[in-house]
């Protein structure tokens, strides 16, 4: 079976059972099947799940952003020609691979007049489109995105969902509380330092004082936000408090709460440590729109008892005061000499070195979440982890077959490890990406790109099916295009290679016939990208920026592959940060050396750029390195120059570190700021005469 359905069989046509075809721009409207129009799936993890009818209005909104489709969604009994009609199947036809019935599967039928989806829920009516039958092999699908040891905005997980929702996948687990590897070396003052976050923003007295940086945290209104909008396309967020390991941030807040031997574990004996946590979860449960929440629990060297008396007490608190269940890390597996963990609770197995999943857990009967590190990334770099998701791994990682790995498959070198595929006690499959480098190794599109083409395989192996490396490097490129709601690649409509060009040589039509104050700078590039300005022509038709004025594109950001060349004469830069032009992803700035500010790090060269001469200043991203030359130009020159670099291409890097004790040197891929060139308090004064952005390098 194959998992790519959705819009991919829409291309332009459908092909019928008979062998005709249905062209997908004959659909007028969307028609939800007025019985179940207000029908919700509430056998899913979200306690928020959409009704049909809201499904069947993102579908169409999605038929607009790709197909540029105008249809209508309206409710009825019957259906009228050329219409997608949305309805539900009142028998259950759809099962798991355990056999118990999913409410995920759909069935798909097209005929001359046009296309009807009976979903089993109204999940299905939204995402999931395919030829005949379709249903999933397991109930939960998806990643982990440790969001703790490096901060995402609200916007980039929104779009992540979209992506992964494309590809079927129903769960984010957003590790929401880490710190960086607490090396034995630091001193106490050192550990009390690090780097440690606590991502959600509380106004709470009771935990005033735990989260100290508001700029890179999720209030409740943007958690809602969250939420809402990925389970808007079938995809839940699983949020993740860890604790007793990985805990600096709590013990940040109440240091008594370390223990002494490494202050990122939680002295669980101590009588305010349990107790803390729980006001922590008090807190925050009804900001969580999920029926399982994840406690962490991951990784602890301390005491065993104290830690299966630690995740009992806190299991029994979240069913009974958050009426949730608990998720915990595979860490310290059953024994016979334990007081062991409690049976409702479900494990997140990673590392067999922790515990073995099927002779630990699921022989015991407890529930299991494959999160094995076969499908780990470390962001960038590790010693231990690729930095992309291992996809041939999943093409051949069954080690019965030498086939095809899904979520029953543990261990993919020794069969005797992995259980039955139809085993009651496998939830699913969750791939995990770990920043253990922290905030300022990577930017935050550096993240989908590791997992750009992980996702799709995964989640095609994860819902059950078999897709082979060949296939899916034919068809993921059609596919990718094809994923709505989201542009993390900040690619950008154009014509030709040229995206945007203004150049005050081209000719005085460049600016409206108002010659003292110039409106509206003319786009050369074919693609009618206008820019509008508020700063004054200066004789020789160029821009003066000065810092009360600024240049507007209609653009914001590109991304990789771009080449950004700047015409500008410097003046003078009047304070420590200048900024030559922002975006939504990045600014470049002048610090005073040439430096592209992104995700909240600066990047900075180590030249400057030189001041009262025309120069040419080139940004260059180039796969997943970036680049900056500077060229000496004079206004008469050609835009682009044909002079010759003055020294040499730099490049940006990351510089992996932590806390000292580390360090390696990377690359660094940053999008093109292209939104606003000087403007309020940019920090300087001078000319500017031509832009261009190419998407070659
Ligand atoms: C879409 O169709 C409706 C009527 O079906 C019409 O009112 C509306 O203007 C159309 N929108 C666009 C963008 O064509
Ligand atoms: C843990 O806390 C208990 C109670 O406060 C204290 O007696 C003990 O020394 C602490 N242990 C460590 C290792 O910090
Ligand atoms: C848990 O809920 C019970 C009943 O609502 C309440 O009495 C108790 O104070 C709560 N516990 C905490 C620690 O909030
Ligand atoms: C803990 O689990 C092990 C393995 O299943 C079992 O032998 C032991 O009896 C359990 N301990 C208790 C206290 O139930
Ligand atoms: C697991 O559950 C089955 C019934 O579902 C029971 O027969 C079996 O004894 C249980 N095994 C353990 C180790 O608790
Ligand atoms: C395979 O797994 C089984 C069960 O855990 C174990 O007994 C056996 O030693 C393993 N074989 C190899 C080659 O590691
Ligand atoms: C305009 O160009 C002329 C000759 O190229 C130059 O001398 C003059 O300084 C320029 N003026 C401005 C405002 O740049
Ligand atoms: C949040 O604020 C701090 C302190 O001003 C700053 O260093 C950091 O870059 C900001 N974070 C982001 C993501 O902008
Ligand atoms: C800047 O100069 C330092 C010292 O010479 C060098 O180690 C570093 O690599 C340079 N940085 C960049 C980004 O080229
Ligand atoms: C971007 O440039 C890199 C390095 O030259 C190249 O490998 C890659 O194919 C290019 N990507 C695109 C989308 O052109
Ligand atoms: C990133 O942060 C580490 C400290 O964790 C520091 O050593 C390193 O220089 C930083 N890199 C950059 C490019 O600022």
């Amino acid at each position: 079976m194959m998992a790519f359905f959705y819009l991919a069989y829409l291309f332009t046509s459908v092909t019928l059972y008979n062998g005709g075809t249905y062209p997908i721009s004959a659909v007028k409207s969307i028609i939800v099947d007025r019985k179940y129009a207000n029908e919700v799936d509430e056998s899913g993890e979200t306690l928020i799940p959409p009704r049909l009818h809201e499904f069947a209005d993102t579908f169409a909104a999605d038929l607009r952003d790709i197909w540029h489709l105008n249809v209508s969604v309206s409710v009825a009994e019957d259906r009228p020609p050329h219409s997608i009609y949305l309805t539900i199947s009142e028998k259950t036809s759809f099962w798991y691979a355990s056999g118990e019935v999913s409410s995920e599967g759909y069935a798909f039928e097209v005929t001359t007049s046009g296309i009807t989806i009976h979903g089993a829920s109204p999940l299905e009516g939204e995402l999931q489109l395919g030829k005949s039958v379709d249903f999933p092999g397991w109930k939960i699908r998806g990643m982990m995105l440790d969001a703790a040891r490096h901060y995402y905005p609200p916007k980039f997980i929104v779009e992540l969902c979209s992506y992964m929702s494309f590809f079927k996948q129903n769960t984010l687990q957003l590790h929401l509380s880490d710190n960086l590897y607490n090396a034995g070396i630091y001193s106490r003052e050192q550990s009390l330092s690090l780097y440690a976050r606590f991502r959600l923003w509380s106004d709470a007295p009771e935990v005033e004082g735990l989260n100290k940086f508001k700029n890179e945290s999720y209030t409740r209104a943007q958690f809602k936000a969250i939420q809402s909008h990925c389970v808007a396309r079938g995809v839940t967020i699983i949020p993740e408090i860890e604790a007793p390991g990985h805990a600096l941030p709590i013990v940040q807040w109440k240091p008594d709460l370390g223990l002494s031997s490494d202050l990122s574990l939680l002295n669980i004996s101590h009588p305010d440590t349990i107790p803390t946590i729980k006001t922590i979860w008090n807190t925050f449960f009804d900001w969580f729109d999920s029926k399982t929440v994840h406690i962490g629990a991951d990784e602890y060297t301390g005491e065993v008892s104290e830690y299966n008396r630690f995740v009992n007490e806190m299991a029994k608190f979240i069913r009974n005061n958050g009426s949730k269940s608990v998720r915990i890390w595979g860490t310290f597996p059953p024994k016979p000499d334990y007081d062991n963990i409690t049976k409702d609770v479900s494990i997140q197995h990673w590392e067999f070195f922790e515990d073995n999943p099927l002779f630990d857990y699921i022989k015991n009967n407890y529930s299991v979440v494959n999160s094995d590190d076969t499908f780990y990334v470390v962001n960038k770099w590790s010693g231990s982890y690729p930095p992309k998701v291992n996809i041939a791994k999943s093409f051949h990682g069954n080690p019965a077959t030498g086939g095809q790995w899904q979520p029953y498959i543990f261990d993919t070198n020794n069969e005797t490890n992995n259980p039955e595929r139809s085993n009651k006690y496998i939830l699913g499959a969750i791939a995990p990406l770990w920043n253990d480098f922290g905030p300022n190794a990577t930017v935050y599109s550096e993240t989908y790109y590791a997992w750009r083409e992980g996702i799709p395989v995964l989640a095609d192996k994860q819902w059950g099916g078999d897709l082979s490396q060949e296939e899916f490097l034919t068809v993921f490129p059609t596919l990718r295009a094809l994923a709505p709601a989201q542009n993390l690649e900040r690619s950008i409509v154009s014509k030709s290679s040229t995206i945007l060009r203004y150049d005050s040589k081209s000719s005085t039509q460049g600016y409206v016939s108002d010659m003292s104050r110039g409106k509206r700078v003319s786009d050369f590039s074919g693609n009618d990208y206008d820019a509008s300005t508020n700063c004054a022509r200066t004789s020789n038709n160029t821009l003066l920026v000065t810092p009360d004025c600024s240049l507007k594109t209609p653009l914001s950001s590109k991304g990789r592959n771009y080449t950004l060349t700047l015409k500008l004469y410097i003046e003078s830069i009047e304070k420590q940060d200048a900024t030559i032009i922002s975006g939504a992803d990045s600014t470049l700035m002048l610090t005073p050396n040439i430096a592209l500010f992104a995700s909240g790090n600066y990047y900075r060269l180590n030249s400057t750029l030189p001041l009262k001469t025309w120069v040419e200043l080139s940004i260059v991203g180039r796969g997943e390195q970036t680049f900056a030359s500077v060229r000496e130009t004079s206004l008469e020159d050609s835009f682009p120059s044909a002079s010759a670099v003055v020294g040499a291409e730099e490049e940006f890097r990351a510089v992996l570190g932590i806390n000292g004790a580390y360090f390696v040197w990377a690359p660094i891929a940053i999008e093109a700021p292209i939104a606003e060139l000087g403007g309020e308090d940019a920090g300087w004064t001078g000319e500017f005469a031509g832009l261009l952005l190419s998407s070659e390098t």
